[in-house]
């Protein structure tokens, strides 16, 4: 994705990976994931020769004069970040530098990573050359992640000296964004920084929604009403059935774990989490006490991808829903636009998978809206209403509107409303 993009804007750019299945795809015009927008990027930059595919670390790093690392940072078992791939990355960069090179984190890393990285590439740097390291986090939303990348709110370039500060410079110019020059400590922990607090804007609105729903006031009439002043912003207070992805939960973690190791018990996140994992707790109830019992009824479940526009189903909430459903003895029906596939490798054959969004319906006791693809709006509900045995709708994503759907005959039950 980073590749792409500055290859798009005229940088000559060289992708490595070590998994040589994913590098041969990508050479032969394939993609292993799907993003909107990237596979023309990928093709078109391929194409005027801008970019190439190795897994070769020697190779990629030879060619260039600024590396960026973008590996994956998993969570480990105790809410820790696992760090071997960015530490044998670092030891592979270091042992094929021959000359200056600029070393760039883009991977989401704790703080005091880019010390570390520096240390371990001037131990097996046998060429014993000068570099420099940097951390530049990334802030792109997976499904939107080439319109981010090309439109950045702000580059972070957190450095030690002033020396690779004009080449980042150089490189972000043609995006046109703010750039904040900070400490590499700084930048490392904006990236933790920001995503919690998106987590947390997130369990507040889901918070909130409880309360709304105890009242019979409505959770997006007051996410409209807080999300105009502008100190508060109306992004990322969608009230569902909880946050998900490969970000926000382990970076969660990560946090709370990197303020624990400095003597800081992080409560609040903890509290972030807390309503998270409760969010999904209260809509399970709201359907097992709206169909009593689950076992042997047949759902309907619209999205499987752990938020709209993309194929991925990593800590999906979709998916989650769909396991707690299994295991209460329901036979589910699913849909997802883009992510049927991936969810087979986890949910397997204990699902009917559906194409058609439309068919999901047919002979179910309830449909339940699980990701927030915008295409379920189109849903055709007349349809549904007819095939279903009995209109009952769980709306985990509010897409749609509560009056409409009782006046279509549906029972109707969503979050926050
Ligand atoms: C997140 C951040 O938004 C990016 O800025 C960051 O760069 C990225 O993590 C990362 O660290 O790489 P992403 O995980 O792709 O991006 O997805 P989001 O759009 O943030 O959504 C995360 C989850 O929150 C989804 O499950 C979504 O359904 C949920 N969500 C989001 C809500 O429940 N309500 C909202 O109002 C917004």
């Amino acid at each position: 994705m980073t590749g792409a993009c500055f290859a798009e804007v005229g940088h000559q750019v060289t992708c490595v990976d070590n998994d040589r299945a994913k590098v041969e795809v990508l050479k032969s015009g394939g993609m292993p994931i799907y993003e909107p927008g990237l596979e023309e990027i990928v093709a078109r930059n391929t194409e005027a020769g801008r970019l190439s595919f190795t897994d070769s670390t020697a190779e990629g790093v030879e060619k260039a004069d600024v590396i960026f690392i973008a590996v994956p940072t998993p969570p480990l078992p105790d809410g820790s970040v696992d760090m071997s791939f960015m530490e044998r990355v670092s030891r592979d960069i270091a042992v094929a530098m021959k000359g200056y090179k600029i070393v760039v984190d883009k991977s989401t890393v704790p703080v005091r990573t880019g010390e570390k990285v520096a240390e371990t590439i001037r131990r097996y740097c046998k060429a014993k050359v000068e570099f420099d390291v940097v951390s530049n986090p990334e802030f792109l939303r997976e499904g939107f992640a080439v319109e981010d990348f090309m439109r950045p709110d702000r580059v972070v370039i957190g450095v030690r000296s002033q020396r690779p500060v004009a080449a980042m410079k150089e490189i972000y110019k043609p995006f046109d964004a703010p750039i904040i020059v900070t400490d590499i400590n700084s930048a490392e922990l904006i990236k933790h920084a920001a995503n919690s607090f998106l987590a947390l804007k997130i369990s507040y609105i889901n918070a909130v929604s409880i309360i709304c729903e105890a009242t019979g006031a409505n959770v997006l009439e007051v996410a409209n009403g807080i999300g105009m002043d502008p100190r508060i912003g109306r992004r990322f207070l969608d009230a569902g059935i909880g946050f998900g992805g490969s970000c926000f939960p382990k970076d969660l973690s990560a946090f709370i774990h990197i303020a624990g190791q400095v003597g800081y018990d992080f409560r609040l996140l903890r509290e972030v989490q807390r309503i998270n994992a409760e969010q999904m707790e209260r809509f399970m109830k709201k359907i097992a006490d709206t169909l009593w019992v689950l076992r042997g009824k047949r759902i309907g479940v619209l999205g499987l991808a752990f938020k709209q526009n993309t194929d991925d189903v990593r800590s999906s909430p979709a998916i989650e829903l769909c396991q707690r459903l299994l295991h209460e003895g329901a036979i589910l029906r699913v849909h997802d636009p883009k992510a049927m596939t991936k969810a087979r490798a986890i949910l397997g054959d204990s699902v009917t998978y559906v194409d058609d969004m439309n068919a999901v319906a047919e002979g179910c006791d309830a449909l339940v809206v699980a990701t927030e693809w915008d295409i379920f709006k189109k849903l055709d509900l007349d349809r549904a209403r007819k095939v279903m045995t009995h209109p009952i709708m769980f709306d985990g994503r509010n897409l749609f509107d509560p009056v409409e759907m009782e006046r279509l005959g549906f029972v109707y039950k969503s979050v926050g409303r």
